[in-house]
């Protein structure tokens, strides 16, 4: 018996990398998974293989079962389909991990706007996509009497949690997305349906060169930059246990789990005459609120 027998779940861009340890750890728990993957490199340019049949394959060798799925995440109709097609050949859809994702890095200053849609398409359009879909879905079969235990399950991350330079599409998406997953879990809470992000750190092709989660520390062949670190997070998300957390952010490096927390209200200022805050008052008000900075140089940001 696995956690997540008779779970039907789609994972996107589960081809490579992260998507794929999740697909593989889904179908370990006993789910069925539908691999969708376009196949593309990571800046979204058409590669021509088809990870998404291997790792259906693999699945399939191992004794799981799943299926592949080639479409777009941004492709609204391709993904409404996903939903219906999942529906009609497994008789139901539970889980839905966005993950699929494309990076176009550079300066904003230097960004083209094709640069800054690409990304914002795959990720924070792509994520919407699919939920609106999968939740329609949900919305419906609740109505209709029918017990629904959604699980949304978002990728958002560092950058757009905390910032990173020269990436201000994918951290504005990532951002996005983080917010999305809040309004999902506001939304669908009454329907039976959860909504959660993690923000994981891996080795893979979109991290190559970069130091992305270095400072790991590897002990006794554990591996802290395995995509599969990840993993055993989202099917704890998955499975009916997770059924009373909705609208976090949860945070894995390597074998950590960090809880994280959004936006908090850290400092107050009233205005001293109770009527609205004036520039002048400001002038004084704002330094010792956030604590005096050297003259000309901003506070709270490129930490
Ligand atoms: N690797 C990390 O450290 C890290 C950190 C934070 C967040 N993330 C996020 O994790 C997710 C997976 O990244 P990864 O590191 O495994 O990268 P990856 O490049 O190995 O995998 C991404 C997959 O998405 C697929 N894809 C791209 N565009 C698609 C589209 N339009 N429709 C369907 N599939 C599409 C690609 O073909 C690829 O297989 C991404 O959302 C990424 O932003 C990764």
């Amino acid at each position: 018996m696995g956690i997540l027998d008779d779970k039907v779940a789609i994972v996107t861009g589960g081809g490579r990398g992260l998507g794929r340890a999740h697909c593989l750890a889904l179908a370990e728990a006993g789910a069925t998974v539908v691999v969708n993957d376009l196949g593309s490199g990571i800046h979204g340019e058409r590669t021509g293989d088809s990870p998404a049949d291997e790792v259906a394959a693999e699945i399939t060798k191992l004794g799981g079962r799943a299926v592949a799925n080639h479409a777009s995440v941004t492709d609204w109709g391709a993904t409404e389909a996903m939903v219906a097609d999942t529906v009609a050949e497994f008789g139901r859809l539970d889980v839905v991990v966005n993950n699929a994702g494309i990076v176009r890095d550079r300066m904003l200053f230097s960004m083209s706007e094709a640069e800054f849609d690409a990304v914002i398409a795959v990720h924070l359009k792509g994520t919407f996509a699919l939920t609106r879909h999968a939740c329609a879905y949900w919305r419906e079969a609740a109505k209709r009497g029918e017990p629904v235990a959604g699980r949304i399950i978002n990728t958002t991350s560092g950058t757009g949690l905390f910032g990173n330079q020269g990436q201000s599409n994918y951290g504005a998406a990532k951002a996005g997305i983080a917010g999305l997953t809040i309004l999902t879990a506001l939304e669908m809470r009454r329907y039976g349906v959860t909504a959660n992000a993690i923000s994981p750190i891996a080795a893979t092709r979109m991290t190559e060169g970069l130091e992305v989660g270095t400072d790991l520390r590897a002990t006794d062949g554990f591996d802290p930059r395995d995509p599969a670190n990840a993993s055993g997070v989202v099917v704890y998300l998955a499975s009916d246990a997770a059924s009373w957390l909705t609208g976090q952010v949860l945070r894995i490096e390597g074998n950590r789990l960090n809880r994280l927390e959004g936006w908090t209200v850290s400092g107050v200022y009233p205005s001293r005459s109770g009527e609205a805050l004036t520039p002048e008052e400001l002038i004084d008000a704002v330094p010792r609120l956030y604590g005096a900075a050297p003259a000309g140089r901003a506070t709270g940001v490129g930490q």
